[in-house]
C-alpha cells in the first residue's frame, strides 16, 4: 500500500464527510480504517528509518488482515448482512404484530364485499392446476401407446388430453381475470380507507408525518400490498396444487423416492424461513427509505426556487442521494439474499440424478419418464412457491406502516356529538389558557393567556412574530386544544361544540393562504356549504378587491390557478373573498394585509369596519401597527403572553411594547 493510499484511508477516519449510509459497514470498515490508521503512523516515522523485517511482516498482516476480515463479514450473520436499525422515530404504534396471517385477515374484510370474484377465481384456478398437473402423466402413456402400436390407448389419451388443454387453457384465462379485478378492488379500498384516515386525523399528526412519507404510503405501499391478491396468493395456491399433484404421482411411481424429495424440501422450507425473515425486514426498510426518498424529493420540487436562488442543487441532490444510497445498500443485500436462496435450490436437481439411477433396472421406460416429468414439477413448484412466499413476506413487510396508519384512531372531533347553538352570537372568551405544540413540549407558544371579544367588535392582535399570534388563531378555530384553561364560545365550552358548525361560522384567512388547483370562482367558494351563485362569488370578490384582477386573466373565474400562478397578494385577496362569502358570524385574518398594496389595505380595513356594524365578530392579526389603529382593541402578545390590552391611544400612553414597536415602525429613535 502506498503511502498516499494510506494518507487517503487516514483522511477517511477523520473527515466529517463519512456518509451515514456507510456508517452501516461499521464494525469491518472500522476495524480496516484503524488498522491503516495505525500502519499511517508507522509510516511516517519510517519516513526518516528503513523499515526492518518484523516491521515489514506486521505491516503486511495489518495489511492482509482487514480484506480477511472482510470476507469473514460476507458469511451468513456477520456484519455484511446487517440492514441496520429500522426508522422508528416516525412510528405511529399499534398493538398487532403484523404477521402474515394478520394480514391476510385485513385484506379478506377490504375485499369481502366481492368474496364471489375471489371465489370464481379459486375454483378456476383448482380446475386449471388439477388438469396441469395431469397432462404428464397422460403425455407420457400417450408417447409409449403410440411406441406400443396401441392406437386405441393413444386416441383416448389425446381426447383426454385435448380436452384438459382446454380446460387449463380457459380457467388460466379466467383465474387472471378475477385475480386481478380482486386487486384493482382491493388497491381502491385500500387507498380509500387509508386517505380518509389520513384527512380525519387531529392537525398534530400532520407536524409528525411528513406529507410526502404519506404520498408514499398511499402510493408505492397500497401498491405493493394489492400484489398479495394478484400474485402472491392466487400463485401460491396454484403452486401448492400443483407440487401436492406431482408427489401423489411420484408416491405411485416410488414412495421412497418420493419421501426423500419430501425431505428435501422442508429441509428448504427451513432455509426459508431464516431467508424469510430477512426478506421482510429489508422490505420494511426499502419502504420506509423509499417513502423518506419521496419527501425530500416533493419538498425540494415544491421549494425549487428557492433553491435555484441559494444554488444548492448539489446539497438537494446529496440529500436524496443518502436515501438512494440506502435503497442500494437494503437492495443489494436482500438481491445477494435471493442469490443464495436460489442457489439452495439446485439441490433438488440430484435427486432427480440419484432417482434415475436407482429406478434404472427396476421400472420400465414410461414409468422412468414419467418420473423424471413429476420430479421436475415438483421442483419448479417448489421454487415457484418459495418466490411466490418471498414475494408475500415483502408485501407484508411493506404492509406495516400502511395498516398502522389505518388503525390510528380519527381526531375525536369527527365522532364526538358535538352542540349546535340555535344561533351563534360570536361572543368568545380565552381563560387562563397556556398551550404548547404536542411536538414541542418544553416550551409554551401561550401561556395563561385571558383575552375576549364581543359581537360587534374588532380585536387586533400584534407583537413580535412567534410571540403565539397565530397560535391563538389555531386553538379558536379548534385545530389544537389547549393544555391549560378553557375557550368558552357564546359561553359554551369550544370543546363541546359542533366543529364542523362552528367552523362553517367562521371565516378564515390564513397567514399564507393557499389556493387549490381549481378554477378562480371553486376556489373562493371552496368549503361552503350553501349552494353560491355567480352573483355571490362575484360580491364576495368585489369587497375583497379581487374582481378587476380576476376579470383580467384569460377566463376571468373560470380561470385555473394554483399555489403559484398569482401573486402573494392576489391570492391573499381570494382568500379574502373566501372567508366572506360564506357571510360568517366570526371574522378571523391572521395578517390579511402582509402582501397587500396600501390602497387595497385601506379597502379591506373599510370592509372589516362595515362587516363590524352588520353585528359580527373581527379578530384580526396585524403585521403593520397603522392597521391596528382602527380597531375598538388591541392586544399585545410578547412571547406566548398578554402583554398589554386596551385602545391606540391608551396603549400609546402606558409607553410600553406597543409604544416601543410603534415608534420603531414610524422610523423614531427609541
Ligand atoms: N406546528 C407547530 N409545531 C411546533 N411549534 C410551533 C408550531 N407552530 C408554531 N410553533 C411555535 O409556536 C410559537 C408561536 O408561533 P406563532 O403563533 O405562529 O407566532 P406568531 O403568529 O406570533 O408569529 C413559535 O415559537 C413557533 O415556533
Ligand atoms: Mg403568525
Amino acid at each position: 500500500m502506498s503511502i498516499s493510499q494510506l494518507k487517503f484511508g487516514h483522511q477517511n477516519l477523520n473527515s466529517n464527510s463519512i456518509h451515514p449510509v456507510n456508517l452501516r459497514f461499521q464494525s469491518s470498515h472500522i476495524k480496516f480504517k484503524l488498522a491503516t490508521t495505525r500502519l499511517h503512523s508507522s509510516t511516517s516515522a519510517s519516513l526518516t528509518q528503513p523499515l526492518v523485517p518484523e516491521d515489514k511482516i506486521r505491516a503486511t498482516k495489518h495489511n492482509l488482515s482487514p480484506n480477511i476480515n472482510r470476507l469473514f463479514d460476507f458469511l451468513p450473520g456477520r456484519s455484511w448482512w446487517d440492514l441496520g436499525e429500522e426508522d422508528e422515530a416516525d412510528m405511529v404504534k399499534t398493538d398487532n404484530p403484523v404477521t402474515v396471517w394478520y394480514v391476510l385477515q385485513r385484506i379478506w374484510r377490504l375485499v369481502a364485499d366481492d368474496k364471489l370474484v375471489i371465489y370464481i377465481g379459486l375454483c378456476s384456478l383448482t380446475v386449471a392446476a388439477v388438469s396441469e398437473i395431469c397432462i404428464p402423466n397422460l403425455l407420457a402413456a400417450s408417447v409409449f401407446a403410440a411406441q406400443n402400436g396401441e392406437s386405441l390407448v393413444l386416441y383416448k389419451n389425446l381426447k383426454i388430453l385435448t380436452f384438459l388443454c382446454f380446460a387449463s387453457g380457459i380457467c388460466s384465462g379466467l383465474r387472471s381475470g378475477c385475480f386481478g379485478i380482486a386487486n384493482m378492488v382491493l388497491l381502491k379500498r385500500l387507498r380509500k380507507t387509508l386517505y380518509t384516515n389520513i384527512l380525519l386525523q387531529d392537525v398534530s399528526f400532520f407536524d409528525r408525518e411528513p406529507v410526502g412519507n404519506l404520498t408514499s404510503r398511499l402510493g408505492a405501499d397500497c401498491q405493493k400490498l394489492s400484489h398479495i391478491i394478484s400474485n402472491n396468493l392466487h400463485l401460491i395456491v396454484r403452486n401448492t396444487l400443483q407440487g401436492t399433484g406431482a408427489l401423489i404421482n411420484l408416491l405411485t411411481l416410488s414412495w421412497p423416492l418420493a419421501l426423500s424429495s419430501c425431505f428435501i424440501c422442508i429441509l428448504l422450507c427451513m432455509i426459508f424461513l431464516v431467508y424469510g425473515w430477512y426478506q421482510k425486514k429489508a422490505a420494511k426498510l426499502i419502504q420506509d427509505s423509499t417513502a423518506h426518498a419521496n419527501e425530500v424529493s416533493q419538498e425540494a420540487l415544491s421549494l425549487v426556487r428557492t433553491i435555484r436562488v441559494k444554488g444548492t442543487e448539489t446539497k438537494e441532490h446529496e440529500r436524496y442521494k443518502r436515501w438512494l444510497d440506502k435503497l442500494a445498500f437494503v437492495s443489494t443485500r436482500e438481491s445477494v439474499a435471493y442469490g443464495l436462496w436460489n442457489f439452495s435450490f439446485s439441490t433438488l436437481y440430484p435427486i432427480i440424478l440419484g432417482g434415475m439411477s436407482i429406478l434404472a433396472g427396476h421400472a420400465s421406460a414410461e414409468q422412468l419418464t414419467k418420473y423424471v416429468l413429476y420430479c421436475e414439477w415438483l421442483i419448479y413448484a417448489a421454487w415457484r412457491l418459495a418466490d411466490n412466499f418471498s414475494s408475500l413476506l415483502q408485501c407484508v413487510g411493506a404492509s406495516e406502516k400502511v395498516f398502522q396508519l389505518i388503525d390510528v384512531l380519527p381526531s375525536h372531533q369527527f365522532s364526538a356529538k358535538g352542540v349546535k347553538l340555535q344561533k351563534l352570537r360570536a361572543q368568545f372568551e380565552f381563560i387562563n389558557v397556556s398551550f404548547h405544540y404536542p411536538s414541542r413540549t418544553k416550551t409554551p407558544a401561550l401561556d395563561q393567556v385571558n383575552i375576549s371579544i364581543q359581537p360587534n367588535e374588532v380585536l387586533a392582535v400584534v407583537g413580535l412574530s412567534g410571540s403565539g399570534k397565530s397560535t391563538l388563531v389555531h386553538l379558536l378555530l379548534g385545530l389544537y386544544e389547549p393544555t391549560q384553561g378553557q375557550i368558552l364560545i357564546d359561553g359554551h365550552p369550544l370543546k363541546d361544540l359542533d366543529m364542523r358548525w362552528l367552523r362553517e361560522n367562521i371565516g378564515y384567512v390564513g397567514q399564507e393562504p393557499h389556493l387549490f388547483r381549481m378554477d378562480i370562482k371553486s376556489n373562493i367558494s371552496y368549503g361552503c356549504s350553501r349552494k353560491l351563485k355567480q352573483e355571490d362569488v362575484e360580491r364576495a370578490a368585489k369587497q375583497a378587491r379581487a374582481h378587476e384582477f380576476i376579470c383580467s386573466l384569460p377566463d376571468a373565474y373560470e380561470t385555473l390557478v394554483d399555489d403559484e400562478l398569482l401573486s402573494g397578494g392576489q391570492k391573499q385577496r381570494i382568500a379574502i373573498a373566501r372567508a366572506i362569502v360564506r357571510d360568517p358570524v366570526i371574522l378571523i385574518l391572521d395578517e390579511p394585509t402582509s402582501a397587500l398594496d396600501a390602497e387595497t389595505e385601506y379597502y379591506i380595513q373599510e370592509l372589516m369596519m362595515r362587516l363590524k356594524n352588520e353585528e359580527k365578530a373581527i379578530l384580526f392579526i396585524a403585521h403593520r401597527l397603522s392597521t391596528a389603529r382602527a380597531a375598538d382593541r388591541i392586544v399585545v402578545m410578547d412571547q406566548g403572553r398578554v402583554a398589554e390590552m386596551g385602545d391606540h391611544e391608551t396603549l400609546l400612553s402606558q409607553n410600553g411594547l406597543y409604544a416601543r414597536l410603534h415608534r420603531l415602525q414610524n422610523n423614531n429613535c427609541l
